[in-house]
């Protein structure tokens, strides 16, 4: 099938390049002309593991090109739109000037029949808002949200846990359901939930997962503050409570919490919306897992003080991780670079070392001081904090080693990925979250 993707970020990246990697010809839009010619050339302008790979392929083949000219969507039969919803300046709510812009753009190139599918993540009522417009050119707009995890995109978008569509409950609908069902061929073919629905649900069910998600994390962060004054341990608390299946263990990592371009402002986003529709009182919970995701930052900042003797004033610390998570670049709202940030403004000599993620953390962060090389960071460190679970620092680094390079022998573990019991055998003194 023809697909065109308006919006070329993380999200419209990945599903133009994993369309046209399951057999699609794909159109790839964007009004950054910067991100269009890396992307011609073949370069995923971010670190996203497979990526490169499929775009590769997918150039080279011709089935799939990039271009900052609208008017390219013309003949493509559905219209992805994946561009981004950021938190507003002032406010918690979510910014749609993207997606009214790229909405606007788009309509005078639809033809009759044509689909058009929103990617983005949308407060609750923004298609019916948008549909009328598309309905005008004879178009008929469908709401298909995504689930992809950063590091995970590629995966999660060929092969997800589910595929949901909203959809207008006539005709066209139907229709236009159907034409969804042929995008997403190979994946219902191996059985893939495939669910339709009305566009407020398929809007409600990003949101609601993200808040979801939120919540068990923030959940375990608060069991990790109650394990602080009772000498419990979080982590074997999450153990036990995981092997409860209608609990699970997966989103119990007890630590310095969530991060990233999705999770924080889309609970943000919600509670916003939620207040609009008069129900601010039904996700009123979502301030607080907001609350404790940020108070574990601090906490972490704290634990490194305390095991300091009460100041990191030009203490060499070496921080490791700057990324939200392994896995990605990216440090939008990355409790890892927060910590660092706030060690810095307490007068530590911080060192911030990250396989990928180095690049875009300067450009956010720049007062700070940055490695590639974890071995650099830990040379002469007084404190080691680990704050994003990379293999290199979480599997691969011993305590000997790091002990050949530090001054000090003091661990700050702010994601519980460290055996507590090896490095203090070890002599060091290894502090984790939630764990005595
Ligand atoms: C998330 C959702 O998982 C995905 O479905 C949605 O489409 C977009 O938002 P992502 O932002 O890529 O994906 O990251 P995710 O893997 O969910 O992790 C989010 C944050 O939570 C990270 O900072 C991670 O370190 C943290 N986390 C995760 C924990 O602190 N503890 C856990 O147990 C799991």
């Amino acid at each position: 099938m023809r697909l065109s993707v308006v919006g070329c970020g993380y999200l419209g990246a990945v599903h133009a390049a994993a369309m046209a990697s399951i057999g699609h010809e794909v159109v790839g839009v964007d009004v950054d002309r910067a991100k269009v010619a890396a992307l011609r050339a073949g370069h995923a302008p971010f670190f996203e593991p497979g990526l490169q790979e499929i775009l590769e392929r997918g150039i080279a083949s011709g089935s799939l090109t990039f271009t900052d000219d609208m008017a390219a969507v013309r003949g493509a039969e559905v219209h992805f739109v994946g561009v981004g919803t950021p938190q507003v300046k002032d406010g918690y709510a979510a910014d749609l000037t993207f997606v009214d812009a790229a909405m606007r753009d788009l309509l005078p190139f639809l033809s009759p029949g044509d689909i058009v599918a929103g990617k983005s993540t949308v407060p609750v009522g923004t298609a019916a808002r948008l549909a009328t417009a598309v309905k005008s050119t004879g178009a008929t707009l469908v709401w298909n949200p995504e689930f992809l995890r950063e590091g995970f995109a590629v995966q999660d978008t060929i092969d997800p846990d589910r595929l949901v569509v909203g959809v207008p409950s006539d005709d066209a609908g139907a229709r236009a359901a159907e034409i969804l069902r042929s995008v997403y061929h190979p994946a219902i073919a191996k059985g893939t939930p495939f669910m339709v629905t009305d566009y407020a649900t398929a809007e409600l069910v990003k949101v609601a997962a993200n808040a979801f998600l939120a919540t068990k994390i923030s959940f375990i962060n608060a069991m990790a503050e109650i394990a602080e004054v009772t000498g419990a341990d979080v982590t074997q608390l999450a153990d036990a409570i995981g092997h409860d299946t209608r609990i699970g263990r997966r989103f119990l990592g007890a630590g310095i919490g969530f991060g990233g371009g999705c999770l924080p402002k889309d609970i943000r986003a919600f509670s916003a919306r939620a207040e609009e529709l008069g129900r601010g009182a039904s996700v009123a919970f979502l301030r607080e897992v907001d609350a404790i995701n940020l108070r574990r930052r601090d906490r972490a900042v704290q634990l490194v003080i305390d095991a300091l003797g009460g100041s990191v004033h030009r203490k060499r610390i070496a921080v490791l991780g700057a990324a939200f998570k392994p896995h990605s670049d990216d440090v939008r709202d990355s409790p890892a670079l927060d910590v660092a940030v706030q060690l810095h403004g307490r007068g530590a000599d911080v060192i911030v070392t990250d396989p990928q993620a180095v690049e875009n953390a300067k450009k956010v962060q720049p007062q700070l001081e940055y490695t590639t090389q974890r071995d650099d960071a830990l040379r002469d460190a007084d404190a080691v904090v680990v704050v994003t679970e990379w293999d290199d620092y979480r599997r691969d680094l011993t305590p000997d080693h790091a002990a050949s390079l530090m001054v000090g022998r003091v661990v700050v573990d702010g994601r519980n990925c460290l055996d507590a019991r090896t490095w203090r055998a070890a002599g060091w003194n290894y502090v984790g979250m939630g764990r005595p």
